[in-house]
């Protein structure tokens, strides 16, 4: 099913994208902040020249240089500036957040509190006081960036940050009411399917039992094969009728559950096909629902026959793993699955197969992980040498059983 791969492609498409756009604003946000910030500086440059020139004028004659001095030096109305004396003290600010109602004490532990902030972001500018040109005192010209230069700095990233939330938080309820959607989809399907299921077997049943006692059927046998197959049929119906609502777990043997499921498989199997159980003891323990577990064991089993042409190797491991884990490992001789098909394996419609649905491996993530809290993936494959599938259960309960506890 390209399907899937088509909608893998989509989402690289988009995230490649999203990347780009985000590079590309912050780029450009990035140029726009260069030439602003180069602009302020010489702004303050001419402001901290102008100051210069102003202070060190004698002749005060010139009304029009002053005239222009005071334009320069009130021009400046975005830049917070700081002018100090050599030892630190604020002679001047201009284009602070200072309240002129502050106590005095507050005004000047936000002066120097801003001046350290200055000095980390600017070198001062010196300022040199002559007196028939020779230099008496110094003052420095202390600033930052305007904060229109500030928010165009952090604009893109809030910018950004917020989109990216938005879009998390919208993907999210999308896939939430999709899976919801799905949920509905499966387990109305099964509760249908066990229900119209549920009527011709009961009378099915009762048809047996009339067989049974009618004095005249010349073939006993044919009774007695009439009820495995009703007994098959109802363990079909039960299977269908616990994923359509919330089955209870169990602790059992699952050595004992496996073989059974083996020996129940290994008559019906092609005699080229081996299938072994391996495990250290005969009595592991897992929360399980047996019906349920046994229905994913068929699927892995007759998956792996499938991949194997009807011949080769089924191995079942069986093993206590750590923190009250059990591991089953189910390994077969087959094809194998390509690397690129092994994250589609468990999507929904996904087969390689001519008559397959791409509903087995589905319904054994569903079981195994919504039902058992447990865990299934395929462990390893190699094309042309065989697939381990591992199924995680629980040996203890982790969580409150859903009511009536067995
Ligand atoms: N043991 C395995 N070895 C190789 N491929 C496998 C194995 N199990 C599953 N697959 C691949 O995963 C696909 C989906 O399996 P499944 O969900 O059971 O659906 P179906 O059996 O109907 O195809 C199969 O068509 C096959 O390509
Ligand atoms: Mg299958």
């Amino acid at each position: 099913m390209n399907l899937y791969s088509s909608n893998a492609r989509w989402k690289w498409f988009v995230l490649a994208a999203s990347v780009f756009i985000s590079i590309g604003s912050i780029y450009y946000t990035n140029i726009l902040v260069n030439q602003l910030k180069e602009q302020e500086k010489q702004q303050i440059q001419l402001y901290a020249k102008t100051l210069e020139f102003t202070v060190n004028q004698n002749d005060a004659s010139s009304e029009n240089i002053n005239f222009i001095t005071q334009e320069i030096l009130f021009q400046n109305n975005s830049i917070p500036i700081i002018i100090t004396d050599e030892r630190e003290k604020v002679i001047d600010y201009r284009n602070l957040k200072l309240k002129d109602q502050w106590p005095a004490v507050q005004k000047e532990r936000y002066l120097i509190n801003e001046i350290e902030v200055m000095k980390g972001t600017y070198e001062p500018i010196r300022i040199s006081l002559k007196d028939n040109g020779e230099e008496f005192a110094v003052q420095y010209v202390y600033y930052k960036n305007s904060f229109l230069l500030a928010q165009l700095i952090a604009y893109p990233y809030i910018q950004l940050s917020v989109i990216a939330i938005f879009a998390f938080i919208s993907y999210l309820a999308f896939n939430y009411s999709k899976e919801a959607e799905q949920n509905r989809l499966w387990v109305g399907l099964a509760k249908e399917t066990a229900h119209q299921l549920g009527t011709p077997l009961s009378s099915l049943m009762a048809w047996v039992e009339v067989m049974r006692e009618d004095p005249d059927l010349k073939n006993r046998n044919i009774a007695e094969e009439l009820e495995k197959d009703i007994r098959k049929l109802t363990i079909v119906t039960e299977r269908f009728s616990s994923i359509g609502s919330v089955p209870v777990l169990k602790q059992e043997n699952v050595v004992t559950l496996i073989n059974n499921v083996v020996n129940y498989l290994r008559p019906r199997l092609s005699s080229k096909v081996r299938i072994d159980v391996y495990t250290l003891s005969d009595n592991i323990n897992a929360y399980v629902h047996a019906p349920l577990f046994e229905w994913v064991l068929e699927n892995l089993c007759k998956n792996a026959v499938d991949a194997m042409s009807s011949s080769g190797n089924i191995a079942i491991k069986i093993l206590r793993g750590s923190e009250g884990k059990v591991l089953i490992d189910i390994s077969d001789t087959g094809k194998g699955i390509p690397r690129s098909k092994i994250a589609m394996v468990f999507n929904p419609g996904f087969t390689t197969k001519k008559r397959g649905w791409g509903l087995g491996l589905t319904l054994a993530k569903r079981i195994i992980e919504i039902y058992h809290k447990g865990k299934i993936f395929v462990k390893s494959s190699e094309e042309n040498q065989g697939t381990t599938f591992r199924i995680i259960l629980n040996a203890s309960l982790g969580y409150s059983q859903p009511d009536n506890k067995a």
